[in-house]
């Protein structure tokens, strides 16, 4: 596997892209003493890890309203499970409980099924543009994707337990094969957030069971907030009077409660855990570096905000000088980001193209983003430098 990514690492630098191969989505790309790992992506996707598979979407990807599975980022914190039989599959609800359960896929899937298009994005998407740096995934601007999710709601899983009035948050546990002395992937949402009618167990993803790198067979799908809280490779929901303590909740996925300035520490106890995303939106054409001819061409790309809807996105060809409307995409859903374009008549020189986009709680993207320790929640203007020749 080592001389495989150094080859490909010198073919395609730092950030690996996996070059092209048409019509197959799950390619073995790589192998290892213990089997192959599987990446999905026809082909492009840049590979930010593999011991652990972390895969980004290339901005170009970015033009449609679902973004098909092959294409949808994946962000892994450790090994993923490697037995998955459906059939075994158990679902432990317990903790504040009238009745400790054990679901099968069958049970689940005699509830009824509820759908959700919801834009997963991870809190570290952008991290790579932080300045100073910080550690972590360096993620570009593609740990983002939009799918439409199915499954039970997981107010109506929990309905069969029966939840005390002291359950106030819903622990997730996911299966993952957990490496050494890391703690395993749990975390844990408010009673209200799990409660919502858009807070699913989910099963299926674009129409198709979950595939094993989205948490097959079944996720939390937690709409609107960042990636972290939908977990995958569920085995245990349990009720907890007090939001989950460890790793993934603290120090992970935590942000300051006040603005700090670029390089600064941040005390744990002046944090609070991520929750909703912020308004954001990425140009997805033309591409960083294009060069283009004079005439007509159509900036594109996508906006969401979270828990909250995407009123307007502006563009600017000239740096930031002056802002014009880009038209919203007819596809539409709560959860889920807009896609936009903007027709512009090029002029033969270097354009500096930005988008910021707008949001029903009146939160526009800044021009700087707002540093933290951890790199979380990215959303300056997005930019692009083109050549009209
Ligand atoms: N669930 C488990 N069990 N293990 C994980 O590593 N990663 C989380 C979340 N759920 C993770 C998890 C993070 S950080 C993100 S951004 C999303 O899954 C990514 O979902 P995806 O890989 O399906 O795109």
């Amino acid at each position: 596997m080592k001389r495989r990514r150094d080859f490909l690492k010198k073919l395609f630098g730092a950030a690996l892209t996996v070059p092209a191969a048409p019509f197959f989505p799950y390619r073995a790309l790589a192998s290892s003493e213990s089997g192959s790992v599987d990446v999905p992506g026809e082909y492009g996707m840049i590979v930010r890890s593999f011991r652990f598979v972390d895969l980004e979407s290339p901005v170009g990807y970015f033009n449609l309203w679902l973004t098909p599975i092959p294409h949808f980022f994946v962000r892994n914190h450790m090994f993923e499970p490697s037995q998955l039989d459906a059939s075994a599959w158990r679902l432990a609800i317990g903790g504040e409980v009238e009745k400790p359960i054990s679901l099968t896929l069958a049970d689940l899937s005699k509830l009824p099924v509820h759908s959700v298009v919801n834009t997963l994005e991870c809190a570290g998407n952008g991290r790579g543009q932080f300045r100073p740096q910080v550690p972590g995934v360096q993620w570009g601007k593609g740990a983002v994707g939009t799918a439409r999710f199915s499954g039970p709601r997981l107010r109506d899983v929990l309905e069969r337990a029966g939840v005390n009035s002291t359950g106030k948050h819903v622990m997730f546990h996911g299966r993952d094969e957990v490496p050494g002395k890391v703690p395993p992937f749990i975390r844990s949402i408010p009673i209200e957030k799990a409660l919502d009618s858009d807070t699913l167990i989910a099963t299926h993803m674009n129409g198709s069971p979950l595939p094993k790198h989205h948490g097959f067979p079944a996720r939390a799908l937690v709409p609107g907030w960042v990636g972290a809280a939908s977990c995958k490779w569920l085995s245990e929901i349990k009720l907890l009077q007090n939001e989950f303590v460890g790793n993934f909740m603290n120090p992970g996925y935590r942000f300051p409660n006040h603005p700090v300035q670029p390089g600064e520490a941040v005390k744990p106890e002046d944090t609070h855990p991520l929750t909703a995303l912020n308004v954001k939106s990425v140009i997805a054409g033309p591409p960083d570096g294009a060069t283009l001819k004079s005439g007509r061409t159509t900036v594109h790309g996508a906006a969401w905000a979270g828990e909250a809807d995407v009123v307007k996105v502006e563009i600017s060809t000239d740096g930031g000088a002056n802002w014009n409307p880009a038209k919203l995409g007819n596809d539409h859903a709560h959860y889920a980001w807009r896609l936009w374009s903007f027709e512009w008549l090029a002029k033969a020189g270097d354009h500096n193209i930005l988008s910021r986009a707008t949001d029903s709680q009146g939160r526009t993207q800044p021009a700087t983003p707002a540093w933290n320790p951890s790199g979380y929640l990215y959303n300056a203007m997005d930019q692009v430098k083109i050549h009209v020749g």
